[in-house]
């Protein structure tokens, strides 16, 4: 697809019923019927950075911060062996307490003891630190750039740098990462023509993974009552995605499901093939508060197991086997 048609299918006055379907075709015969679940470690809310959208950002009094031990973390890759889950995606804010030294050491604990894959989604550091990472067992890492808007980028990531952010991903991949990045749909300011060129980004990085969520305004940051984006807009980024980039993994994100109760389900049916279901402690979860009404606050790790079952078997799809690394250099 080309860049005007991209947009022109991103238009929300167009009628999305043959992209989708297109989509999920080619997400059939690219990745098949099997659903990746990963367990999802949200390990620290602690975060030196202050983008805008974030809820978590430094600075914002209001959240009640917390760090899980290295004992904690270890415990919840434990659940994750329990509830049958081949990968954990260990998720924080730019910690300082968990430099990449500390993480190595958690790392290769979770690794020598359980075997699981293991995703970090930690942020920016050096080649040297993302090399020692990956040395002590992680797999894969995840790095949105956010948009590929450069001014947008900065306008939302004023302690960040958009050049810095790509030169992350060249780390990682040289650092022997399977890595993903991704993008938030529906951010004030973004246009379609910025949307499409995200899409035309994932391919030419040859990303193994792609995350889309819809932006979601948190209270407490600067875009507090900012319009949010809609499920319609992260979905046909999704289904674009899916026909652009073919065999990447793409989560149905926890967004989705925060904005419509069968976000997920939608997703699924338009290019997604990954879920990730959260197994952080039950009284954290609220308070790893990137933006209000998060879904899965109240639940048990179980309970969302069961859930996420029950939405495969909904949905005439299984769990898929294996570890689900990348299909990319298969
Ligand atoms: N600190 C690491 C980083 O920035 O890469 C990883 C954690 S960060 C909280 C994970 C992702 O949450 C971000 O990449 C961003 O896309 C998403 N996020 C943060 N605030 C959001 C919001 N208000 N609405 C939707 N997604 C949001
Ligand atoms: Fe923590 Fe953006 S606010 S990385």
């Amino acid at each position: 697809m080309n860049k005007n048609e991209i947009i022109a299918a991103l238009n929300p006055d167009s009628d999305p019923a043959d992209l989708y379907a297109l989509a999920d075709k080619v997400r059939r015969e690219q990745v098949g019927d099997g659903v990746h679940l990963r367990g999802l470690i949200e390990f620290s809310n602690y975060c030196r950075r202050r983008c805008y959208y974030c809820g978590i950002r430094a600075g914002n009094a209001k959240v009640r911060r917390y760090r899980l031990s290295p004992a904690q973390i270890l415990d919840c890759a434990r659940t994750a062996v329990r509830l049958k889950y081949q990968t954990v995606v260990m998720q924080s804010g730019e910690d300082p307490h968990y430099g990449p030294r500390e993480l190595a050491a958690v790392v290769e604990k979770v690794k020598t003891e359980t075997g699981l894959a293991i995703t970090l989604s930690v942020g920016e550091y050096s080649a040297e630190e993302y090399r020692l990472l990956r040395a002590a067992g992680a797999d894969r890492f995840l790095l949105r750039f956010e948009t590929s808007d450069r001014r947008l980028f900065s306008m939302l990531k004023p302690d960040s740098d958009y050049d810095r952010r790509f030169a992350c991903l060249a780390r990682l991949k040289d650092a022997g990462f399977q890595v993903g990045s991704g993008v938030m749909a529906g951010l004030p300011g973004q246009s379609l023509e910025s949307m499409a060129d995200d899409i035309l980004l994932f391919k030419k990085l040859d990303l193994d993974m792609v995350g889309i969520g819809p932006f979601i305004a948190s209270p407490e940051t600067p875009m507090a009552g900012a319009d949010c984006g809609t499920l319609d807009a992260a979905l046909r980024m999704v289904a674009l995605t899916r026909i652009v980039t073919k065999n990447t993994h793409i989560p149905a994100t926890t967004a989705m499901g925060t904005l419509d109760p069968r976000g997920r389900q939608k997703a699924l049916g338009c290019g997604a093939n990954v879920l990730m279901p959260n197994i952080s402690p039950m009284e954290n979860r609220a308070d790893y508060s990137l933006y209000p009404g998060k879904i899965c606050t109240g639940e048990q790790p179980e309970q969302c197991a069961g859930c996420v079952d029950a939405m495969l078997a909904s949905l005439g799809r299984q769990r898929a086997e294996g570890f689900g690394h990348s299909l990319k250099r298969a």
